[in-house]
């Protein structure tokens, strides 16, 4: 059982979906936790996780603003003295036609999936460096090694550049014992996914989302809250030999030489 006790924990996009799957993790393993979103509904959840008896508050912040990310890092000083972990996970999916889509379509997922990553680890780890180290945890998807449809060409390559930069970042921090590590979850079921699931079968969503259940090994899209368990071990001490790791969290979805034979 991993603990977070007495860390300081900082995780983007933690509004709702995985990031807020996240927190709920991160904060009932003990961690004081700045959730990071740009809507007010962030501050609900944080006032949600204070109910619980947890340690959270919750920010209204655009990653792809520098000066936001900086005033995220001082407030999480201000509220709990120092940071020990970073979690980006904030990001965007829009498919599109690549020869249809103008320019903004591309530039809107590399504001938020790379520059805010980006902005958030620049704002970040000098606490964590002065904190005398540790964890930062960025979530990718295993989207970009891999694609399973046309129209991810936005998405795939901004997804494929956060592991690059975990292994830099991994490589760069090492001697400051900070570790960097993403995650590459497959199918998670959060209002991402359950929004593209409605523009592919608007009559009945649900069915889109059983469609990709049955292709899962698994036979289920994962939950916020198992991306959260993942994010919790790789932030935590029990992780600490593991540094520029990217960990697939997909039921199996990737599995090569996967198919429906013998079933
Ligand atoms: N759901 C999946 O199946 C899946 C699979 C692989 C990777 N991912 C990745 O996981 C992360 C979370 O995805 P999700 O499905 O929970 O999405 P979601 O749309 O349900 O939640 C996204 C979160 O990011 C926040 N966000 C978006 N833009 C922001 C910005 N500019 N500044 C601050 N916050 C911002 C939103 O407020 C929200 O809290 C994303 O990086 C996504 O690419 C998701």
């Amino acid at each position: 059982m991993t603990t977070l006790n007495n860390k300081v924990a900082v995780v983007t996009g933690a509004s709702k979906g995985i990031g807020a799957g996240i927190a709920r993790v991160f904060a009932r393993q003990g961690a004081s936790v700045v959730l990071a979103a740009r809507g007010a509904d962030v501050l609900d959840l944080a006032a949600e996780l204070r109910a619980e008896g947890c340690e959270a508050t919750g920010v209204q912040c655009d990653v792809t603003d520098p000066r936001d990310c900086k005033r995220l890092a001082r407030t999480a000083v201000e509220s709990y003295g120092r940071i020990d972990i970073l979690d980006c996970n904030a990001g965007i999916c829009r498919l599109g036609n690549f020869l249809d889509e103008n320019d903004s379509w591309r530039d809107a997922h590399v504001n938020v999936n790379i520059n805010g990553v980006w902005n958030a680890c620049k704002s970040v780890i000098p606490e964590i460096v002065r904190a005398g180290g540790g964890a930062v945890v960025i979530t990718s998807s295993v989207t970009g090694d891999l694609v399973a449809d046309p129209g991810e060409a936005a998405y795939a390559m901004t997804k494929a550049a956060l592991v690059g930069l975990t292994k830099a970042l991994a490589r760069e921090f090492a001697d400051r014992n900070v570790r960097v590590n993403c995650i590459c979850p497959g199918y998670i079921r959060t209002p991402l996914v359950e929004g593209m699931a409605e523009q592919s079968d608007p009559d009945n969503p649900e069915r889109a989302i059983d469609e990709i259940a049955r292709a899962v090994p698994l036979g289920r899209l994962g939950t916020p809250e198992e991306c959260g368990q993942l994010c919790a071990f790789l932030a935590s001490d029990d992780a600490s030999y593991i540094t520029g790791a990217q960990v697939v969290i997909d039921g199996g979805s990737t599995l090569p030489e996967t198919t429906s034979m013998g079933q």
